[in-house]
């Protein structure tokens, strides 16, 4: 199944299915890329830290100057979830804001998510004035998959042209050196990830790798020596990395396990929290 088969689509708070949901080809969402967007996973139905990916959006907007109606997408994203359920087709829910003003909300089927993933870098340099923003100009993060996937790899790992290591194209990256857990720090101009942050808390409750997660910039040499590697993404959870270029590490090394279990085990404690904000 392709993501958006079977999708169910909010236009403006009109529901119907994605394929028969239309906007103008004059929108400059479409035509510069000029708007903002959200992807929530959904389990059971129902969206994990969905307060938090609109906290996010808000950001973004105030970021691109695009007015965010928080209440009304609020209300369009429970009325579309109401009328998904809860089947393979509606997975993740994804939020657009356009230039043109239109609110588009998606359900969505989850692409194969492979349990291990090779890497292959990638040269890229942030667009400083996109710090802070999830725009949907993202052909750049399209590409670095494409080029990494032709050198024979799963996906990309966004190294500037001095050296330091980013993140993923829609994920971020983490890496463990003598027990320790670290990742770049947001300083970076990466993605203010919501798992990224969950992941960080998750580690500092449970305890694993000393409770804490070291967020120091890394060169690709560096990476290149640690002891294991995952990336975390909404979709992803933790995905454990078994090669970056030419070097490969265990996959799962123990400490991604470790992570990859505790994450799994508060999802897994949310799902069944009675109270749905919890
Ligand atoms: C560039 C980038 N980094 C990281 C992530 C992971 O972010 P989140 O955990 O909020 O899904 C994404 C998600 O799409 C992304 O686009």
């Amino acid at each position: 199944m392709s993501a958006t088969e079977g999708s169910l689509a909010s236009l403006d708070g009109t529901i119907a299915p994605a394929a028969e949901t239309l906007i103008p080809v004059t929108d400059e969402g479409l035509i510069r890329g000029d708007g903002i967007f959200e992807v929530i996973r959904l389990y059971d139905g129902r969206p994990f830290r969905l307060e938090a990916h609109l906290d996010r959006l808000e950001r973004s907007g105030a970021g691109i100057r695009l007015p965010v109606d928080r209440a009304t997408i609020t209300s369009e994203v429970t009325e579309l979830l109401a009328a998904a359920g809860s089947g393979p087709a509606h997975q993740a829910v994804r939020i657009m804001l356009t230039r043109g003003g239109r609110r588009i909300i998606l359900t969505e089927a989850m692409h194969h998510i492979p349990p291990v993933t090779r890497l292959a870098t990638v040269t890229y340099a942030p667009t400083r004035v996109l710090d802070n923003i999830k725009s949907l100009s993202y052909a750049a993060n399209m590409l670095m998959g494409r080029l990494a996937r032709e050198q024979g790899a799963d996906e990309a790992l966004a190294v500037t042209p001095h050296g330091r290591v980013l993140e993923a194209p829609t994920s971020s990256i983490f890496w463990v050196t003598d027990g320790a857990v670290h990742t770049p720090p947001l300083s970076e101009h990466i993605l203010a990830s919501i798992t990224r942050a969950f992941v960080i808390e998750v580690i500092a409750a449970t305890g694993i790798a000393g409770g804490q997660v070291t967020e120091a910039p890394v060169g690709l040499a560096e990476l290149l020596g640690a002891d294991e590697t995952f990336l975390t993404s909404t979709l992803r959870e933790v995905q454990p990395v078994s090669a970056i270029d030419t070097t490969t590490f265990p996959a799962p090394g123990p400490v991604t396990a470790e992570v990859a279990a505790a994450v799994r085990a508060e999802i897994d404690r949310w799902r069944s929290a009675a109270d749905p904000a919890a």
